[in-house]
């Protein structure tokens, strides 16, 4: 069981709070893995009674929590420590009642969640602070996207720096929270037989690839102003790439993991001038079919913009320079509406440096994040019979099978416990955040200034023929 504490969620009535927080916070409170006293207080400007916002909750916690887990005895003893206050989050006179609402601290941690609009990050932080409710054991969980540039992001982290200590500040990342992203460190950590050839030497070059099948959902007025880049790229996508290059840190721990992260971050190639437009490709959804479903074009889509030239796909050609990685491309690609729904890293190895037999195929390594979790091997075999006819076969870690079809805990679960005993391992740092900024603000410009439009590619197919161009001209191929 973990401290006392009063958990605040700005963006309560959100979907991510009802959704994805709730949902977490109930198996917590299943697993008596929360204090018996904890007070969830949502906090949102709607004007709703106490009794509106339980129904509210438990209507969206039954729709997400498999009927197996949702335990009614539980339900009543969770939902009496939820409750809801309405605010105003721009507003200083809110958070004076809110400081009266909540009572003395009395050795209770407070923790703020923000899932909010970002631009509602800088008031919260001066506010909590004249309100006198940013006290030293404070904890404070900043969601995605931080910012929308490097500029925004460093205005946000100095806000908040100005408040509260580095170790007060949870910038969440919710693939980091994910099962097998976790793997992805015991796989290259505690595996002595990859780490020779997880390098240049023998790594002909990476692919991670998160496609989803989901469009915009209610999430349209977000979304347009953000685009793949913000919303995916900038973040989930580069924290990927930073556990698979990243060298090994000295111990597993928060400052030691987050340091070999940002050298990564740093140590990306910028992509300025021309190369935005050869190493990047950015696309938007047209109309298209999804299992069996029409969906309509993107700029149709609730609470986007008609003429809207966000972009629904990217996909980008990296580069690390250090000696590890010098010469490898890493091939980052994301997008909605796409033909399935899949995440995975695909780790390809050279060919064996003299050929002995036809069809041999250079070895592949596969970490599936999405839908199922595994990790395959692909590995070059003889066929049965006479003569030399090889084929690939997969070596397969089929994690559900191993460990068997038990709960998996949801990203949100294990990161909320994180924040709740203290652990800032799976968390950003400023300077990641900032550095993940820094590389990403000359493409979102580079095609500002080329007024470089998003290609087309219809809902259900595999993104633009762009996208596939970028490894084609070099010989490679998405693994699909
Ligand atoms: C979120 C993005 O951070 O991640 C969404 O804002 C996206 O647009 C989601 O759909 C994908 O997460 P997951 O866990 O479903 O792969």
């Amino acid at each position: 069981m973990t401290i006392p504490c009063d958990i605040m969620v700005f963006g309560g009535t959100g979907d991510l709070a009802l959704h994805k927080l709730l949902p977490a916070l109930y198996h917590l409170y299943r697993e008596a893995r929360l204090h018996p006293a904890v007070r969830i207080i949502a906090l949102a400007r709607s004007n709703l009674p106490r009794n509106q916002f339980l129904k509210l909750a438990e209507r969206r916690c039954r729709a997400q929590i498999a009927r197996a887990d949702f335990d009614e005895d539980v339900w009543a003893r969770f939902s009496a420590r939820l409750d809801y206050f309405p605010m105003d989050a721009s507003q200083s006179a809110d958070f004076v009642r809110l400081a009266r609402f909540l009572g003395e601290a009395g050795g209770l941690t407070r923790i703020y969640y923000l899932a909010t609009a970002p631009n509602l990050f800088v008031p919260i932080a001066n506010h909590l602070k004249i309100a006198g409710l940013a006290d030293h054991d404070a904890r404070i969980v900043l969601e995605k996207p931080i910012g929308h540039s490097l500029e925004s992001a460093t205005a946000i982290n100095e806000a908040f720096g100005a408040v509260f200590a580095e170790s007060q500040v949870f910038r969440i990342d919710h693939y980091l929270g994910k099962e097998t992203v976790q793997n992805l460190m015991a796989l290259r950590f505690a595996n002595a037989l990859l780490e020779p050839v997880w390098r240049n030497n023998q790594v002909d070059h990476v692919q991670i690839s998160v496609c989803e099948t989901l469009g915009v959902e209610n999430r349209g007025a977000y979304y347009d102003r953000a685009g793949a880049t913000r919303d995916m790229l900038q973040n989930h996508l580069l924290q990927l790439l930073c556990l698979v290059a990243m060298e090994p840190p000295a111990q597993f721990e928060a400052e030691a993991v987050r340091d070999e992260k940002v050298k990564i971050l740093k140590a990306l190639q910028p992509i300025t001038g021309q190369d935005v437009q050869d190493k990047t490709v950015r696309g938007q959804y047209s109309a298209g079919k999804i299992g069996g479903q029409e969906v309509p074009a993107y700029y149709f889509e609730k609470d986007v913009d008609n003429d809207s030239d966000t972009e629904t796909f990217v996909a980008v050609e990296a580069h690390i320079n250090n000696w590890r990685w010098a010469g490898v491309p890493f091939y980052l690609r994301t997008g909605k509406r796409l033909a399935k729904r899949s995440s995975q890293i695909v780790i390809q190895f050279k060919p064996v440096p003299h050929r002995l037999f036809d069809g041999d195929q250079a070895n592949q390594l596969l970490i599936q994040l999405q839908p199922d979790e595994r990790i395959s091997l692909q590995m070059m075999t003889k066929t049965p019979g006479k003569g030399m006819r090889l084929e690939p076969v997969e070596l397969n870690l089929n994690l559900a099978q191993v460990f068997g079809q038990t709960r998996r805990w949801d990203a949100y679960e294990r990161l909320l416990l994180d924040v709740l005993e203290g652990d800032s391992t799976l968390f950003m740092r400023r300077d990641e955040v900032e550095a993940a900024w820094a590389w990403i603000d000359p493409i979102l410009n580079g095609w500002q200034e080329h007024f470089q439009a998003p290609r087309p590619y219809h809902a259900g197919s595999n993104g633009p023929d762009q996208a596939h161009s970028l490894l084609a001209h070099q010989g490679r191929a998405w693994h699909l």
